[in-house]
This record gives C-alpha cells, sequence and structure tokens, in this order.
C-alpha cells in the first residue's frame, strides 16, 4: 500500500521531470543498462520503487528510488503525530524529526536559506496542517515534502488528506501552489519574507492555534 504510493509519487516526479526534459526520451530508449543500474539502488532502499524501476522503460524513477536507499524514509501514521507543544519552537512554527536527526533539522531551521531540511522533518504551524519531508526522490515537484490536512482531537490525529499537488487547507488553498512560491534556498518553507502569499490569519491566532493543540491533553 504505502509502497505503492511511494512508487507512484517517484513515477509521477520522474514524468515530470521528463516533461521538462528535451532529451529524456533518448533516455529511455537508450539502453536495458541504465534500468539495471536502477534496480540495484533500489534494493537499498523501498521494494516497490525499485521494482518498478526494474521493468525497463521507468528505469529513470528506480534510479531515484535508489538514492532514497542511502537512508531511511519517513511514513507518518495517524499515530505518529502528537501534540507539537512537545516540539521544537523556531520563530513561528513547531518542528521536530521523528528519524532521530533532530540536530540537522534544528540547524536547517536556525539559519533559513543555507541548507534544505532533512528527511524525517516534521514542521508545523498550526495543528491541522503539516508539511514532512520524505526520502529523496519521492517528489521532485515538491523537493520531497508531502503534504497533511489532519484532522485533531483529544482521541488524536487523523490523517484527511496528504500528497503532494492536491492537499488543500481549511480556506480551500491548495498546500502546493503556495509552499512553491518560497524562493528555491528556502525549501518551500514560507514564513514571513520568503516569498509565498501571506495567510489570512496572524502570529495571534497561530500561537493561539498552538497553544490549544487538543492532542497536548491526551491523557
Ligand atoms: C495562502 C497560501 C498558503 C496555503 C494555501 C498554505 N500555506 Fe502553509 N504557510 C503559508 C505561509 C505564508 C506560512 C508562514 C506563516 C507565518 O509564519 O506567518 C505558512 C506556514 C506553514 C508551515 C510552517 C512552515 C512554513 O512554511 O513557514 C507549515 C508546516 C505549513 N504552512 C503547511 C501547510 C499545509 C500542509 C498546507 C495545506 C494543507 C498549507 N500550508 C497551505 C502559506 C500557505
Amino acid at each position: 500500500m504505502v509502497h505503492s504510493r511511494l512508487g507512484f509519487a517517484s513515477v509521477l516526479g520522474w514524468v515530470l521531470v521528463c516533461a521538462a526534459i528535451a532529451a529524456c526520451g533518448d533516455e529511455n530508449s537508450g539502453s536495458g543498462g541504465s534500468g539495471g543500474n536502477a534496480g540495484t539502488g533500489g534494493t537499498g532502499g523501498t521494494g516497490g520503487t525499485g521494482g518498478m524501476g526494474g521493468t525497463g522503460g521507468m528505469g529513470g524513477a528506480g534510479g531515484m528510488g535508489g538514492a532514497g536507499g542511502a537512508g531511511m524514509d519517513l511514513v507518518m501514521t495517524d499515530a505518529d503525530f502528537d501534540c507539537i507543544l512537545d516540539w521544537q519552537k523556531v520563530r513561528s512554527f513547531r518542528v521536530t524529526n521523528k528519524l532521530g536527526n533532530l540536530d540537522a533539522t534544528l540547524a536547517a531551521a536556525n539559519d533559513p536559506g543555507m541548507s534544505d531540511y532533512p528527511v524525517g522533518t516534521v514542521i508545523q504551524l498550526v495543528p491541522t496542517e503539516a508539511m514532512v519531508k520524505r526520502a529523496p526522490g519521492f517528489s521532485a515537484t515538491s523537493s520531497d515534502w508531502e503534504f497533511f490536512f489532519l484532522e485533531v482531537s483529544d482521541m488524536g490525529t487523523k490523517i484527511v488528506q496528504r500528497g503532494v499537488t492536491d492537499v488543500v487547507n481549511q480556506f480551500g488553498g491548495n498546500c502546493l501552489d503556495c509552499h512553491a512560491k518560497a524562493l528555491p534556498e528556502y525549501d518551500f518553507v514560507c514564513e514571513k519574507g520568503h516569498g509565498c502569499d501571506p495567510l489570512p490569519i496572524g502570529d495571534d491566532v497561530i500561537q493561539m492555534a498552538q497553544n490549544g493543540d487538543p492532542r497536548c491533553t491526551m491523557p
């Protein structure tokens, strides 16, 4: 289930990259040899993605999966989301790293524009929206960010929507459309002054929403 989702997203990413590169068709028809390489890379990481790479024509997608194989991926479930007040606060947002790499996440957060966020990073501004940094190759469109719209209560978290291109917030705004306007060095993180259209809520409302995260009062 999860693997096929990942595989599909990678393939989608490749197709988009493919559409942008004129020489793409040539590469595909180049040789079966490149497909073989991609399969090898895939064994390090997700079987699903590597497998698709192995099937010939989609050799490029397999190669991207191979890059992910060097490390880990973070496939969030309902239960992985928790009280954001327990996370580090950086300027307006809350941040954590679910793969144990908090130092690199905080380094990126504390020095905006100097480095991309590492895989495993979870960022939330309000309890109902999250950005999660997936393994390299998850999506070229979003620099591997997965967007989430969540339902939260004192019973926990329910993932309502997840993905790259189709997730919208409670105002009907598409996550990617806004966050893609951040200047490239900011890795899709909007904050203030990074180039995104502003949110229709101010810092006071954001702070209240964080403090009111109902998951923080779970027994
Ligand atoms: C209207 C444009 C817009 C839309 C639509 C939007 N965002 Fe944002 N988002 C912003 C802006 C601007 C900020 C920075 C707000 C601030 O710090 O004052 C932000 C902040 C965030 C942050 C904190 C990190 C950062 O980038 O500053 C996360 C996480 C986030 N948004 C996730 C989402 C998700 C998930 C969705 C879709 C469900 C979404 N956003 C939809 C504009 C948008």
